[in-house]
């Protein structure tokens, strides 16, 4: 099963891009641009990473973000991932971003999206992955720093597909955030919300009757509501679950008790994905491997995964199309 899983074509629609800074990268960015850190060895940042909460691990994230200040810097963060998705077989990736993290050190945006959309499109041209970028907005700010940001990125608007809402998300509903998702689908972007990850369900009803979004990403409070567990099924909305990152922020304590299995048996569109895997032990073959142990998966389970993925995906239509047949593909040969 690990080597069906590790093989299958896959597509990542989850993924923080600064959530991929290996703790050997960040200590070369750190030497590079002459940052401080409290680390000497990557075997010090990896001691670091024992989070309590969603909170705890954001401060030491935001913390390790703070190396990225120039344009190869973010070229390069972007390049080692992927070129890990290229080892695990994925063919499409959807890429958050949160330009905040980084104007608020004065970095330009420019600067950020200009490293990054250089690897995408080394990506599609040396590795066949087609890509999207969803810029994230922190919700921990006010929503008139996201106007700022929205601002900034209509310049970009050809490059970003789609935008989001991550960071501290107790105590910071989708609402706050109403008026700067309407102007930006006005601007035609798609929008997609971190809710209901430690959040309640609510987050959920707002993401997707305020926000109007076209995904929820994590969504796993939504067995908490039985009229919720109900849309989501009936509008099959897909949700971007993160199975190692609920574990290593003890959202469950063990992957034996996640809610994956229950939320895949009431017919709901789940997809599995990584979060921010430098922190969380795995990448995505890891992540589905995980619930694949715990919940005795078999080959269906993992293909009608992989193949709500690319459906829940915002490629267009005939690239989706490519998608699909390449799993189907991958299923006539080892089934
Ligand atoms: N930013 C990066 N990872 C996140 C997560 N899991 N939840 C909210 N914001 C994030
Ligand atoms: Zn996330």
């Amino acid at each position: 099963m690990n080597d069906f899983i590790a093989g299958i074509p896959k597509a990542e629609l989850h993924l923080h891009i600064e959530g991929t800074l290996e703790p050997e990268l960040l200590l070369t960015l750190a030497e590079r641009n002459k940052i401080q850190l409290p680390y000497k060895s990557e075997s010090d940042v990896k001691k670091a990473y024992q989070f309590a909460d969603l909170q705890s691990f954001l401060d030491i994230y935001y913390q390790g973000a703070s190396v990225l200040i120039e344009e190869q810097d973010f070229y390069d963060l972007t390049w080692a991932y992927l070129c890990k998705a290229h080892q695990e077989n994925l063919q499409h990736v959807e890429i958050f971003f949160d330009p905040q993290t980084h104007t608020s050190r004065d970095i330009k945006f420019e600067v950020v999206i200009n490293g990054i959309t250089a690897a995408l499109k080394q990506a599609e041209k040396q590795y066949h992955i087609s890509s999207c970028l969803i810029l994230c907005f922190l919700r921990h700010l006010p929503e008139a720093e996201a106007f700022n940001t929205l601002n900034q990125a209509l310049f970009y608007k050809d490059q970003i597909i789609a935008v989001g809402l991550d960071s501290s998300e107790k105590g910071n509903p989708p609402e706050k955030f109403v008026n700067v998702f309407e102007q930006a689908r006005k601007a035609g972007f798609l929008t997609v919300a971190h809710a209901g990850e430690e959040g309640p369900a609510d987050y959920i009803w707002q993401a997707l009757n305020l926000l109007k979004v076209s995904r929820i990403d994590h969504g796993i409070r939504c067995d908490e509501d039985k009229s919720l567990m109900k849309k989501l099924a009936t509008d099959q909305v897909p949700l971007t679950l993160c199975p190692l990152s609920n574990v290593k922020l003890r959202v469950f304590n063990t992957m034996a008790e996640h809610n994956f299995k229950k939320l895949l048996d009431a017919n709901l569109c789940v997809t599995v994905n990584s979060d921010d895997p430098a922190y969380f032990g795995g990448y995505i073959t890891a992540n589905m491997q995980a619930i694949a142990t715990s919940f005795n998966l078999n080959k269906q389970h993992i293909y009608q995964l992989t193949k709500n993925a690319f459906n829940a995906s915002f490629a267009g239509e005939e690239r989706k199309q490519v998608l699909l047949q390449s799993l189907h593909d991958y299923m006539s040969l080892h089934c």
